[in-house]
């Protein structure tokens, strides 16, 4: 290390003199970033620069060996020459200060990395999976699990989330759907607001906050067929009405990095796409912090066709607006040549290692580059019990109450024989989901362990006929057994004579997730062929779904007094699930995606946009000319927003205050919810608009509004929202965001199949 030159660097940020840079309260402060950014640049060779632009998987055992050979060498040996910026998959204090300490004492200016890891549903202590906690609606809970997920990784030595992804999916196909916050926009951008908010927090200089990143920019949800990684097919609307918003809002929320994506959209491929990255984001929007690559998506670009080598693929892309380079090797790799060649202007790289810097900066990375790196901390934090506590309540919250038309649940708490059937009840891997990288096989509570531990109740487990083979892993397929049938009958002989039986079923951890596409929506292996077996001997069946997308369960909803959406829930999830089942917690969760009836009607969504022609009275259903299956309904099994309660509500009085609006005046919406059961329960009350006629054709239904109300048994309560020309704005066919004059309705209710209705009109 030149000494003398990082005692340079070290003075020009003297001489401007460091404040921590996120504090909101001026803007002043911001440029002084900007201004030590600069000076740094200044010092900085064109190598150095594009250095900070590079990024690497954790390649060794940090603390042990020096790597000689291969890529760990190759890795080694940039990490030491200040080529790399930032190191993704390092994780624990040891090893996050061991390669630190190389950037930061070895390389000649001392640049400290960034240290990024998938930090998605909690860390070492999981939270439920992203979809599940959307179906909380609860964006203060959501907000507290991101925080809790921050606090937990940064005392592990993380410093950046690539969290939240904010893909839009209507395809229960795709295994993704798992990571993100459902098929809806409105829920999805707020949602992605207080996900970016729990894990930057309100300072992002403190040492238990970290960068967040939204992803995957853009329309990676909407892959083809739902098959992971395929082509999209997205017209200019739906890309500004229903894709881009969650983006959007993150943005406003401060979001520090994004993450393109590994789809094309429109014939390119999101990682070099100009429109997307520097068109929308960094000039409309005036995004100013990093965009990163998905892993290897420069490269993947020559298979995608649109490079002819990697050296073309590192062009395209950093002239698209991709700032760092996860994994591709085509930044460090041919960068400084194509500078040197003339084929890229040395601006663009200042550009993108200025937004890099400034992100350290803004981290105070400078001002201490081992903050995150305290073992006292690491002990004291990963899994503590208020993590376990804050898990446990984002749990509760996150499942859905399907069914129970006898109200055979909650159950009592003592005197029943109960048989618990399945693979998953004892599972304590499974429900921890995909995207669970920092935790340990083996640490969820099973739902036998919780349901024991909540009751006195006699419980009798059979698994029933193992679900899979071999140990999952996140990355490869594991074989679905379909041949043993070991169990089958021990399964049936506990269901026998019981007072209930509990089954849990659905998919394995690893059964949705990144690569983890699949057009079979039913139950996995004999999972449906034990349920109806069981069904026969025993009728009083209580289902607990453990999956990670919408399934079509429809013989299940058809027979069985009751259902349980429960996900995959995470550490405390055996606690979550017999809470709700005793009646612990009276659940209120709301679906953030349609479950279908059949994999043939997907794509489905609540939100679809109407035909020419849709059934209405003015064509006779009988003819087969409207737009519908002939074997099956256009209805989903369950909506968009549908979830139970052990109590019940109704939804009366639905006013308006006034019949049209103009552009700077307002409506008041009023109803009446009343909890008419015997519990006291919380509701998730909804409000639809539909523009009936408009410059580009508008959903049926469009959620503009919700709110959590808690009722006592009986009690009733007048609930408000307020709609005024912003509530009715999209991207028009002006190409603008922008509310119409015309005609509109307006719904309440406790799910998309709204009850009430009435209509305003927005004037001019
Ligand atoms: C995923 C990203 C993830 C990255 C790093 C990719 O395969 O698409 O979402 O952040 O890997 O692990």
């Amino acid at each position: 290390m030149n000494k003398s030159v990082k005692f340079i660097h070290i003075l020009a940020f003297t001489i401007l003199g460091f404040v921590s840079c996120n504090s909101p309260k001026n803007q002043a402060i911001k440029s002084k970033v900007d201004q030590k950014v600069d000076a740094l640049l200044n010092l900085m060779t064109l190598e150095e620069k594009i250095g900070q632009m590079n990024q690497y998987n954790g390649f060794w055992d940090v603390t042990g060996p020096t790597p000689k050979n291969g890529n760990a060498a190759k890795k080694y040996q940039d990490l030491k020459n200040g080529l790399v910026g930032s190191m993704l998959n390092v994780r624990g204090v040891k090893n996050v200060k061991a390669v630190q300490k190389i950037a930061v004492e070895e390389t000649r200016l001392g640049i400290p990395l960034i240290i990024g890891f998938d930090v998605i549903h909690g860390h070492k202590t999981l939270a439920p999976i992203p979809l599940a906690e959307a179906a909380s609606w609860d964006l203060e809970a959501i907000k507290a699990s991101a925080r809790n997920a921050a606090i937990e990784a940064s005392a592990e030595g993380i410093n950046w989330t690539f969290a939240p992804m904010v893909d839009i999916s209507r395809d229960a196909r795709w295994g993704r759907v798992m990571e993100g916050a459902g098929e809806d926009t409105y829920l999805g951008s707020l949602i992605a607001k207080a996900r970016v908010e729990g894990f930057q927090g309100n300072d992002l200089s403190a040492h238990n906050t970290i960068a967040a990143c939204a992803k995957h920019f853009a329309a990676y949800g909407f892959a083809e067929a739902g098959k992971e990684y395929n082509t999209t097919e997205v017209n200019p609307s739906t890309l500004r009405n229903t894709i881009l918003p969650p983006f959007k809002a993150a943005k406003d929320a401060g979001v520090k990095t994004f993450m393109n994506a590994f789809n094309d959209v429109d014939g390119k491929p999101a990682t070099g796409n100009a429109h997307l990255q520097r068109t929308i984001l960094k000039e409309e929007w005036g995004f100013k912090g990093f965009v990163v690559s998905d892993w290897g998506s420069i490269k993947e670009m020559i298979a995608h066709g649109y490079a002819k080598d990697n050296k073309h693929a590192a062009e395209i892309a950093i002239k698209a607006g991709s700032d760092m380079d996860m994994e591709s090797y085509a930044y460090v790799n041919h960068l400084a040549k194509l500078v040197k060649d003339g084929k890229v202007k040395e601006t663009l790289i200042n550009q993108a290692a200025a937004r890099i810097l400034k992100v350290k900066f803004e981290l105070g990375l400078f001002d201490d580059p081992y903050k995150y790196c305290n073992e006292e901390r690491e002990k004291k934090v990963l899994g503590s019990k208020k993590l376990h506590a804050g898990a446990l309540n984002m749990a509760k919250k996150s499942i859905v109450l399907l069914k129970n038309s006898t109200n055979l649940l909650p159950l009592k708490k003592q005197g029943l024989n109960i048989a618990v059937i399945g693979d998953l009840a004892d599972d304590k891997t499974s429900p921890l989901g995909s995207w669970r990288l920092a935790s340990e096989d083996n640490t969820a509570i099973s739902v036998i362990e919780g349901l024991k531990a909540h009751s006195s109740n006699n419980i009798t487990f059979a698994s029933g006929p193992k679900l899979y083979t071999g140990t999952p892993t996140f990355v490869k397929e594991i074989k679905i057994n379909n041949k043993d049938k070991t169990g089958f009958n021990e399964a049936l002989n506990a269901a026998k004579n019981k007072d209930v039986v509990i089954m849990v079923l659905g998919e394995y951890g690893f059964q949705s997730g990144e690569g983890r596409s699949r057009v079979n929506l039913g139950l996995p292996s004999f999972q449906q062929e034990l349920l109806e077996a069981v069904y026969k001997v025993n009728q009083n069946i209580v289902l607990v779904m453990m999956n990670g997308r919408p399934l079509t369960i429809n013989w299940a909803n058809d027979n069985l007094p009751s259902i349980v959406e429960a996900w995959q829930l995470g550490t405390q999830s055996g606690n979550a699930i017999a809470q709700v089942l005793y009646g612990d917690y009276n659940p209120s969760g709301k679906l953030p995606m349609t479950f279908p009836k059949h994999v043939g009607q997907v794509p489905i969504y609540y939100n679809y946009k109407n035909t020419g022609r849709p059934k209405t009275s003015d064509h006779d259903a009988n003819t087969v000319f409207w737009s519908h299956y002939g074997d099956i309904s256009n209805e989903p099994l369950y909506e968009f927003g549908y979830g139970l309660s052990y109590t019940t509500f109704t939804y009366n009085n639905l006013k308006l205050s006034a019949k049209s609006l103009d552009k700077k005046g307002n409506i008041k919406v009023t109803f009446t919810l009343k909890n008419t059961g015997n519990y006291k329960g919380k509701e998730v009350v909804q409000l639809y608009i539909q523009d009936l006629y408009a410059s580009i054709i508008r959903p049926v239904k469009e959620l503009k509004g919700f709110k959590i109300i808690a009722l006592k048994p009986g009690e009733s309560k007048e609930v408000n929202f307020t709609i005024d020309s912003k509530t009715l704005e999209f991207y028009t066919a002006n190409n603008k965001w922008e509310a119409e004059v015309g005609a509109f309705k307006v719904f309440v209710g406790g799910s998309s199949k709204t009850s009430l209705v009435d209509s305003f009109e927005l004037i001019d």
